[in-house]
Protein backbone atom coordinates (compact mmCIF):
# COMPACT_ATOMS: atom_id res chain seq x y z
CA UNK A 1 0.00 0.00 0.00
CA UNK A 2 0.83 3.45 -1.17
CA UNK A 3 1.69 5.76 2.11
CA UNK A 4 -0.95 8.51 0.36
CA UNK A 5 -3.67 6.46 -1.06
CA UNK A 6 -7.44 7.02 -1.15
CA UNK A 7 -10.27 4.27 -1.68
CA UNK A 8 -13.89 5.19 -3.62
CA UNK A 9 -16.46 2.56 -2.63
CA UNK A 10 -19.23 3.34 -5.02
CA UNK A 11 -18.11 5.58 -7.76
CA UNK A 12 -21.96 6.68 -8.65
CA UNK A 13 -22.78 10.71 -8.90
CA UNK A 14 -20.75 11.59 -6.02
CA UNK A 15 -18.35 9.01 -5.37
CA UNK A 16 -17.28 10.40 -9.52
CA UNK A 17 -16.83 14.15 -8.57
CA UNK A 18 -14.88 13.14 -5.38
CA UNK A 19 -12.16 10.79 -7.80
CA UNK A 20 -12.15 14.02 -10.02
CA UNK A 21 -11.55 16.52 -7.28
CA UNK A 22 -8.90 14.72 -5.92
CA UNK A 23 -6.97 13.82 -9.32
CA UNK A 24 -6.74 17.92 -9.37
CA UNK A 25 -6.15 18.65 -6.29
CA UNK A 26 -3.87 16.05 -4.95
CA UNK A 27 -2.11 14.50 -7.90
CA UNK A 28 0.64 12.61 -6.52
CA UNK A 29 -2.26 10.76 -4.28
CA UNK A 30 -3.37 7.22 -5.94
CA UNK A 31 -6.69 6.29 -6.27
CA UNK A 32 -9.08 3.14 -6.03
CA UNK A 33 -12.47 3.28 -7.15
CA UNK A 34 -14.89 0.11 -6.91
CA UNK A 35 -18.40 -0.20 -8.73
CA UNK A 36 -20.40 -3.10 -9.50
CA UNK A 37 -20.91 -2.43 -13.58
CA UNK A 38 -18.36 -2.28 -16.08
CA UNK A 39 -19.86 1.60 -17.16
CA UNK A 40 -19.32 2.40 -13.81
CA UNK A 41 -15.78 1.42 -13.11
CA UNK A 42 -15.52 2.76 -16.99
CA UNK A 43 -15.99 6.10 -15.96
CA UNK A 44 -13.79 6.23 -12.56
CA UNK A 45 -11.05 5.02 -14.54
CA UNK A 46 -11.07 7.47 -17.09
CA UNK A 47 -11.00 9.65 -14.59
CA UNK A 48 -7.63 8.11 -13.52
CA UNK A 49 -8.76 6.00 -11.02
CA UNK A 50 -7.09 2.56 -10.06
CA UNK A 51 -10.41 0.46 -10.54
CA UNK A 52 -11.55 -2.92 -9.46
CA UNK A 53 -14.93 -4.53 -8.85
CA UNK A 54 -13.74 -6.21 -5.45
CA UNK A 55 -13.93 -3.77 -2.51
CA UNK A 56 -11.75 -5.63 -0.40
CA UNK A 57 -8.93 -4.72 -3.09
CA UNK A 58 -9.90 -1.40 -2.86
CA UNK A 59 -9.90 -0.95 1.17
CA UNK A 60 -6.39 -3.39 1.33
CA UNK A 61 -4.39 -0.74 -1.12
CA UNK A 62 -5.99 2.67 0.60
CA UNK A 63 -4.79 4.47 3.77
CA UNK A 64 -8.05 6.12 3.31
CA UNK A 65 -11.73 4.82 2.52
CA UNK A 66 -14.57 6.80 1.37
CA UNK A 67 -18.10 5.13 1.56
CA UNK A 68 -20.25 6.23 -1.05
CA UNK A 69 -22.53 3.60 -2.23
CA UNK A 70 -26.17 4.39 -1.18
CA UNK A 71 -27.07 3.46 2.58
CA UNK A 72 -29.06 0.54 1.38
CA UNK A 73 -26.15 -1.28 -0.40
CA UNK A 74 -23.71 -0.53 2.84
CA UNK A 75 -24.77 -3.68 4.63
CA UNK A 76 -23.85 -5.91 1.36
CA UNK A 77 -20.72 -4.03 0.88
CA UNK A 78 -19.31 -4.23 3.87
CA UNK A 79 -19.62 -8.47 3.86
CA UNK A 80 -18.09 -8.15 1.02
CA UNK A 81 -14.69 -6.82 3.01
CA UNK A 82 -13.09 -9.10 4.99
CA UNK A 83 -13.59 -7.71 8.85
CA UNK A 84 -9.82 -7.75 9.72
CA UNK A 85 -9.12 -4.65 6.37
CA UNK A 86 -10.69 -2.12 8.09
CA UNK A 87 -8.41 -2.41 11.19
CA UNK A 88 -5.71 0.83 11.35
CA UNK A 89 -8.03 2.53 7.91
CA UNK A 90 -9.36 5.77 7.99
CA UNK A 91 -12.77 5.16 7.05
CA UNK A 92 -15.24 8.07 5.94
CA UNK A 93 -19.07 7.80 5.55
CA UNK A 94 -20.61 10.23 2.69
CA UNK A 95 -23.95 7.63 3.09
CA UNK A 96 -26.80 9.75 4.50
CA UNK A 97 -28.58 8.88 7.69
CA UNK A 98 -26.06 6.16 8.71
CA UNK A 99 -24.71 6.96 12.10
CA UNK A 100 -21.18 6.74 13.29
CA UNK A 101 -22.42 4.39 16.10
CA UNK A 102 -23.67 2.02 13.20
CA UNK A 103 -20.12 2.92 11.55
CA UNK A 104 -17.98 1.67 14.38
CA UNK A 105 -20.22 -1.89 14.95
CA UNK A 106 -19.45 -3.03 11.81
CA UNK A 107 -16.24 -1.19 10.79
CA UNK A 108 -14.15 -2.63 13.50
CA UNK A 109 -10.63 -0.88 14.45
CA UNK A 110 -11.02 2.09 11.95
CA UNK A 111 -11.25 5.51 12.77
CA UNK A 112 -14.54 6.88 11.14
CA UNK A 113 -15.63 9.82 9.74
CA UNK A 114 -18.75 11.24 8.41
CA UNK A 115 -19.17 13.54 6.10
CA UNK A 116 -21.78 15.49 3.85
CA UNK A 117 -20.86 16.91 0.69
CA UNK A 118 -22.39 17.91 -2.39
CA UNK A 119 -22.53 17.79 -6.10
CA UNK A 120 -21.01 21.43 -5.89
CA UNK A 121 -17.70 19.46 -5.60
CA UNK A 122 -17.46 19.10 -9.07
CA UNK A 123 -16.85 22.59 -9.06
CA UNK A 124 -14.85 23.18 -5.99
CA UNK A 125 -17.59 24.58 -4.38
CA UNK A 126 -18.78 21.70 -2.07
CA UNK A 127 -19.79 22.91 1.57
CA UNK A 128 -18.96 19.87 3.47
CA UNK A 129 -19.32 18.59 7.20
CA UNK A 130 -17.47 16.21 8.92
CA UNK A 131 -17.76 14.76 12.15
CA UNK A 132 -16.54 12.12 14.53
CA UNK A 133 -16.80 10.74 17.85
CA UNK A 134 -13.09 10.56 18.54
CA UNK A 135 -11.13 13.79 19.88
CA UNK A 136 -7.85 12.85 18.29
CA UNK A 137 -7.68 11.38 15.38
CA UNK A 138 -4.55 10.27 13.36
CA UNK A 139 -6.58 10.81 10.42
CA UNK A 140 -7.83 13.87 11.07
CA UNK A 141 -5.56 15.91 9.30
CA UNK A 142 -5.84 13.98 6.35
CA UNK A 143 -9.86 13.83 6.22
CA UNK A 144 -9.76 17.38 5.98
CA UNK A 145 -7.44 18.36 3.64
CA UNK A 146 -9.28 15.63 1.31
CA UNK A 147 -12.42 17.57 1.93
CA UNK A 148 -10.97 20.94 0.73
CA UNK A 149 -10.28 19.65 -2.35
CA UNK A 150 -13.86 19.50 -2.66
CA UNK A 151 -14.67 23.40 -1.13
CA UNK A 152 -14.89 24.37 2.22
CA UNK A 153 -15.03 22.17 5.50
CA UNK A 154 -17.22 22.49 8.66
CA UNK A 155 -16.70 20.24 11.59
CA UNK A 156 -19.91 20.01 13.02
CA UNK A 157 -21.67 17.55 16.01
CA UNK A 158 -22.94 14.39 14.29
CA UNK A 159 -26.60 15.52 15.30
CA UNK A 160 -26.46 18.62 12.56
CA UNK A 161 -25.83 15.55 9.71
CA UNK A 162 -29.55 15.39 8.88
CA UNK A 163 -30.64 18.58 8.59
CA UNK A 164 -27.20 19.10 6.34
CA UNK A 165 -28.25 16.48 4.06
CA UNK A 166 -31.32 18.22 3.40
CA UNK A 167 -30.43 21.48 3.61
CA UNK A 168 -26.42 20.78 1.57
CA UNK A 169 -26.90 17.69 0.51
CA UNK A 170 -30.05 18.29 -1.66
CA UNK A 171 -29.90 22.05 -1.59
CA UNK A 172 -28.50 22.09 -5.10
CA UNK A 173 -31.60 20.23 -6.68
CA UNK A 174 -33.56 23.03 -4.24
CA UNK A 175 -32.18 26.01 -5.88
CA UNK A 176 -32.06 24.66 -9.39
CA UNK A 177 -35.58 24.06 -9.15
CA UNK A 178 -35.77 27.71 -8.25
CA UNK A 179 -33.35 28.98 -11.04
CA UNK A 180 -36.09 27.16 -13.59
CA UNK A 181 -39.28 28.63 -12.04
CA UNK A 182 -37.72 32.17 -12.25
CA UNK A 183 -35.98 31.49 -15.77
CA UNK A 184 -40.04 30.05 -16.80
CA UNK A 185 -41.39 33.41 -15.46
CA UNK A 186 -38.88 35.58 -17.22
CA UNK A 187 -39.76 33.27 -20.35
CA UNK A 188 -43.30 33.57 -20.13
CA UNK A 189 -43.09 37.54 -20.08
CA UNK A 190 -40.80 37.08 -23.56
CA UNK A 191 -37.54 37.27 -22.62
CA UNK A 192 -35.23 34.45 -23.87
CA UNK A 193 -34.48 31.53 -22.49
CA UNK A 194 -31.07 32.03 -23.21
CA UNK A 195 -30.73 35.50 -21.55
CA UNK A 196 -33.05 34.85 -18.82
CA UNK A 197 -31.27 32.07 -17.78
CA UNK A 198 -27.72 33.86 -18.05
CA UNK A 199 -29.53 37.19 -16.11
CA UNK A 200 -30.57 35.02 -13.51
CA UNK A 201 -27.82 32.96 -12.45
CA UNK A 202 -25.63 36.58 -12.65
CA UNK A 203 -28.25 37.98 -10.54
CA UNK A 204 -28.20 35.08 -7.65
CA UNK A 205 -24.19 35.53 -7.45
CA UNK A 206 -24.84 39.21 -7.03
CA UNK A 207 -26.82 38.80 -4.32
CA UNK A 208 -24.89 36.11 -2.85
CA UNK A 209 -21.73 38.26 -3.16
CA UNK A 210 -23.30 41.42 -1.43
CA UNK A 211 -24.56 39.25 1.79
CA UNK A 212 -20.59 37.82 1.74
CA UNK A 213 -19.11 40.86 1.39
CA UNK A 214 -21.28 43.54 3.32
CA UNK A 215 -21.72 41.13 5.86
CA UNK A 216 -25.62 41.87 6.58
CA UNK A 217 -28.57 40.00 7.15
CA UNK A 218 -30.65 39.20 4.11
CA UNK A 219 -33.83 41.06 5.43
CA UNK A 220 -31.37 44.77 4.97
CA UNK A 221 -30.88 44.02 1.30
CA UNK A 222 -34.60 42.91 0.80
CA UNK A 223 -35.93 46.06 2.64
CA UNK A 224 -33.50 48.17 0.86
CA UNK A 225 -35.30 47.45 -2.77
CA UNK A 226 -38.71 46.97 -1.53
CA UNK A 227 -40.29 50.75 -1.75
CA UNK A 228 -43.80 51.85 -0.50
CA UNK A 229 -45.73 50.64 -3.56
CA UNK A 230 -43.38 49.44 -5.77
CA UNK A 231 -42.90 46.40 -8.02
CA UNK A 232 -40.65 44.54 -5.44
CA UNK A 233 -43.51 44.49 -2.65
CA UNK A 234 -46.15 42.91 -5.45
CA UNK A 235 -43.06 39.87 -5.92
CA UNK A 236 -42.62 39.64 -2.42
CA UNK A 237 -46.54 39.70 -1.84
CA UNK A 238 -47.16 36.56 -3.91
CA UNK A 239 -43.98 34.78 -2.51
N1 LIG B 1 -25.68 12.66 -4.99
C1 LIG B 1 -25.45 13.61 -4.07
O1 LIG B 1 -25.54 14.81 -4.35
C2 LIG B 1 -25.00 13.21 -2.67
C3 LIG B 1 -24.61 14.23 -1.79
C4 LIG B 1 -24.14 13.86 -0.53
C5 LIG B 1 -24.12 12.54 -0.15
N2 LIG B 1 -24.56 11.58 -0.99
C6 LIG B 1 -24.50 10.19 -0.55
O2 LIG B 1 -23.58 9.53 -1.37
C7 LIG B 1 -23.96 8.18 -1.55
C8 LIG B 1 -23.96 7.88 -3.04
O3 LIG B 1 -24.91 8.70 -3.68
P1 LIG B 1 -24.88 8.89 -5.25
O4 LIG B 1 -25.89 9.93 -5.54
O5 LIG B 1 -23.49 9.07 -5.73
O6 LIG B 1 -25.45 7.46 -5.71
P2 LIG B 1 -25.09 6.63 -7.01
O7 LIG B 1 -24.83 7.52 -8.16
O8 LIG B 1 -26.15 5.58 -7.13
O9 LIG B 1 -23.70 5.95 -6.64
C9 LIG B 1 -23.60 4.84 -5.82
C10 LIG B 1 -22.58 3.92 -6.43
O10 LIG B 1 -22.37 2.84 -5.53
C11 LIG B 1 -22.04 1.72 -6.31
N3 LIG B 1 -22.25 0.50 -5.52
C12 LIG B 1 -23.39 0.03 -4.98
N4 LIG B 1 -23.14 -1.12 -4.32
C13 LIG B 1 -21.81 -1.36 -4.43
C14 LIG B 1 -20.96 -2.38 -3.97
N5 LIG B 1 -21.40 -3.39 -3.21
N6 LIG B 1 -19.66 -2.31 -4.29
C15 LIG B 1 -19.16 -1.27 -5.03
N7 LIG B 1 -19.93 -0.28 -5.52
C16 LIG B 1 -21.24 -0.33 -5.21
C17 LIG B 1 -22.93 1.80 -7.51
O11 LIG B 1 -22.30 1.12 -8.56
P3 LIG B 1 -23.10 0.58 -9.85
O12 LIG B 1 -23.70 1.80 -10.48
O13 LIG B 1 -22.01 -0.01 -10.66
O14 LIG B 1 -24.13 -0.37 -9.36
C18 LIG B 1 -23.03 3.31 -7.75
O15 LIG B 1 -22.13 3.72 -8.76
C19 LIG B 1 -25.31 7.99 -0.89
O16 LIG B 1 -25.14 7.30 0.33
C20 LIG B 1 -25.80 9.41 -0.67
O17 LIG B 1 -26.53 9.49 0.54
C21 LIG B 1 -24.97 11.88 -2.26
Amino acid sequence: MSKSSIGVLGAGRIGSAIIKALKTCMPEVEIYASGRRDETIQKASELGALVSKDNAYVVSNSELVIISVKPHHFPELYNQVPRELWSGKTVVSIMAGVKLSTLSKVLEGAEIFRTMPNINALVGRSATAIATNNDITSGKIFVEEVFQCLGSVYWVPEEYLDAWTSLVGSGPAFMTEIIDGLVLGAVASGMSRDIAYRVVLDMIEGTVKLLKELRIHPVEIRDEVTTPAGTTIRGLKIL
